[in-house]
């Protein structure tokens, strides 16, 4: 099944898709359900969104719960926090509730705290296995996606819905991560990968679908979307990145 993908020319024009991507999905899920359930990512990509959404109009703000898809073990102001990242680009700009921003308490005890953290998207979607209107991830040069790395047992979990995971290499933080089976059950997952420095993994994952890759597994359980810039997606071949700035174009034409 070819992957859904969208190519946009750069990281800003991504930045603005996803983010109206993101303002839809929250009209609906509002209209439909009432609230809008949405995990950010961590890392630099998604970065340009959050600005965007922080300066756009049309989002539902006093009906949206924020959710992350994983964080670093660290306090929330250590400057590698996802939510501090975040909460600088987006929290900060905007009239959420504040008991509606659900942020993964890095500088608790990893398990404890993803135990607390499951408990508590159960308890805010109503329901055992929570459905996220819009999950967005990134991807990392490994093929690693939220904080499921290569070769790690996280990958492999099928019951927890949120576990702590050791730091992946010397000089990282431990985390806490979202699991394959919380990721599959969003509405909508959307990966968020902008610059050259991701196109081998993205070529890895897409046109080879390499099924070792954590983020091959979750694209394929989850048929996520995919928002490139041309950078990202120039390993790509001819077919898959034709379609991808087709969509692009589609995405872009005036509305009538
Ligand atoms: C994290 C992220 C991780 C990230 C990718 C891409 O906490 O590090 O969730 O999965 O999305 O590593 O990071 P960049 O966007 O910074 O390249």
């Amino acid at each position: 099944m070819s992957p859904r993908l969208v190519v946009a020319p750069t990281a800003q024009d991504v930045g603005e898709c996803v983010a109206a991507m993101i303002v839809r999905a929250a009209q609906g899920a509002v209209s439909r359900r009432g609230r809008f359930l949405l995990a950010l990512s961590g890392g630099q990509s998604p970065l340009a969104a959050y600005a965007r959404l922080a300066s756009g109009s049309g989002m539902p703000w006093e009906r949206t719960h924020l959710f992350w898809s994983d964080e670093r073990c660290v306090p929330p102001d250590h400057p590698d926090s996802n939510f501090g990242a975040a909460n600088a680009a987006l929290l900060s700009r905007v009239p959420i509730p504040p008991d509606q921003v659900h942020r993964i308490r890095g500088e608790e005890d990893p398990a404890a705290e993803a135990r607390r953290y499951e408990a508590l998207l159960r308890r805010v979607a109503g329901e055992d296995l929570p459905r996220l209107d819009v999950i967005l991830l990134g991807l990392g040069e490994d093929g690693h996606t939220a904080s499921l790395f290569p070769g790690s047992a996280a990958l492999d979990e099928r019951a927890r819905l949120v576990v702590a995971v050791d730091a992946p290499s010397e000089g990282m933080h431990a985390r806490i991560t979202f699991t394959l089976p919380l990721i599959a059950a969003g509405r909508r997952v959307v990966f968020v990968v902008t610059g050259a420095g991701k196109a081998r993994a993205v070529a890895r994952v897409l046109e080879v679908q390499e099924a070792t890759l954590p983020a091959t597994q979750v694209a394929a359980a989850s048929r996520a979307l995919w928002v490139l810039d041309e950078e990202a997606a120039r390993d790509l071949g001819d077919a898959l990145r034709r379609a991808g700035c087709r969509a692009w174009a589609r995405q872009t034409r005036p509305r009538v």
